[in-house]
């Protein structure tokens, strides 16, 4: 099996801002307790018409033009997400056809805010996998939360905590060496309603009573989270290290899932290392599960915090409960060398193209049911 690397990056979050102070103006609570207790200080939160599919696809085409490839060489695209459009079909099913990337496999992954660690690792193994004579396996992996449609605007101790946003990286066997050197997984199920949505699935279908009662809204048990966070990171990054041969001394930065300020801080001291090598983005973005980590990588990157063979580790912890970690030696020069404008060019058309495809796809559907006799 050949190493699997990350070859493309790209974000997206919703234009409007939401700070602390304006929460403050419609419920019991204060920027200095947001600030203080969480590091937040304001979120992204979805405009009409903006949904995780949609956020997925713009963090999506971004990272396809940084790799320089097109939809059509997409063989697998997931999701990783706890608020897709719909409980079915896959969020990654829509991305797909939005991006008209025909080749591809697509499928949802449900890991909390773990998500995005999940879903890479899934994506590195079946890249690696596939991988043959000729062949070039490429996947996008996508964490994209709308999280402002689940979140209860009436309860404060979690409506100040979550936002809006995607990210995606694609993931491609290219035989060079470097790329995801190890991937660690846990969970724990018994630790399930510290942190879920009790209302809308087989347990409590979707009801008046249901909605009445707010379940269909996140639930948490804040303190008890907090605690497990603050063992579960540095835990899992210590793991996948070991797992590569490495140290935490070796980590030039540790992308972590940005839950609260005091976690991070909490896993820096843990782990040994400088808080400036644990990176922070959560002031502006808030918490925005599985698409934390991904935009936190490019923003990383973006800021010139990685450096080709630089080791990263991306390490997240959340519902189910969950927790995982990635160990990757940075393999793309950096910065990366800007596309030529023709390259540039290629996308427009490319999310033009994409948009007829769909559209002739749903005529072919709706032709195929008229053509159908009794
Ligand atoms: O992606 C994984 C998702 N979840 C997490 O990572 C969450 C992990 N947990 C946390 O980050 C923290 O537990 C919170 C930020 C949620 C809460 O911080 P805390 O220091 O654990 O506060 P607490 O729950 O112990 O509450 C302390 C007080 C309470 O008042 P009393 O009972 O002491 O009078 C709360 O009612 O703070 C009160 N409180 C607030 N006050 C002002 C809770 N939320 C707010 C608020 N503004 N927004």
């Amino acid at each position: 099996m050949c190493p699997a690397h990350i070859v493309g990056w790209g974000m997206y979050v919703p234009e409007r801002v939401m700070t602390n102070d304006e929460l403050a103006r419609t419920m019991d609570t204060t920027d200095e307790w947001i600030r203080t207790r969480t590091g937040i200080e304001e979120r992204r939160i979805a405009g009409d018409g903006e949904t995780t599919s949609s956020m997925a696809t713009q963090a999506a085409w971004r990272a396809l033009e940084v790799a320089g490839l097109r939809p059509s060489q997409v063989d697998l695209i997931i999701v990783a997400t706890a608020t897709p459009d719909y409980v079915f079909p896959a969020t990654a099913c829509l991305v797909q056809d939005a991006l008209g990337a025909g080749n591809a496999a697509a499928f949802d992954l449900s890991a909390g805010c773990t998500g995005f660690v999940y879903a890479l690792g899934v994506a590195v193994d079946m890249v690696a996998a596939r991988d043959g004579p000729g062949q070039t396996p490429t996947a996008l992996v996508i964490g994209a939360e709308t999280l402002s449609r689940i979140t209860d605007w009436n309860d404060r101790a979690t409506c100040v905590l979550f936002g809006d946003g995607a990210g995606a990286v694609v993931v491609q066997a290219n035989g060079s060496p470097g790329g995801v050197l190890s991937t660690f997984l846990g969970s724990d199920g018994s630790g399930g309603d510290l942190l879920y949505l009790p209302g809308g699935g087989s347990e409590e279908p979707a009801s008046h009573r249901t909605v009445s009662e707010r379940r269909h809204y996140v639930r948490m048990r804040g303190r008890e989270v907090f605690r497990f966070a603050a063992r579960a990171m540095p835990d899992a990054a210590h793991r996948a290290l070991e797992q590569a041969g490495l140290a935490a001394a070796d980590v030039a930065l540790v992308i972590p899932h940005q839950a609260n300020q005091r976690i991070l801080e909490a896993a820096a001291r843990m782990l040994n290392l400088p808080p400036e090598r644990i990176y922070s983005n959560l002031q502006r973005y808030g918490n925005t599960s599985a698409a934390s980590i991904p935009i936190a990588l490019c923003e990383a990157v973006e800021e010139g915090l990685i450096q080709r063979d630089a080791v990263v580790v991306c390490v997240g912890f959340g519902a189910g409960l969950t927790w995982g970690a990635t160990a990757l030696r940075w393999s793309v020069p950096l910065p990366a060398a800007p596309p030529a404008w023709w390259e540039r060019a290629r996308y427009p058309l490319w999310q033009g193209y994409a948009a007829i495809r769909s559209v002739a796809r749903r005529l072919m559907w709706w032709l195929l049911g008229r053509s159908v006799k009794d």
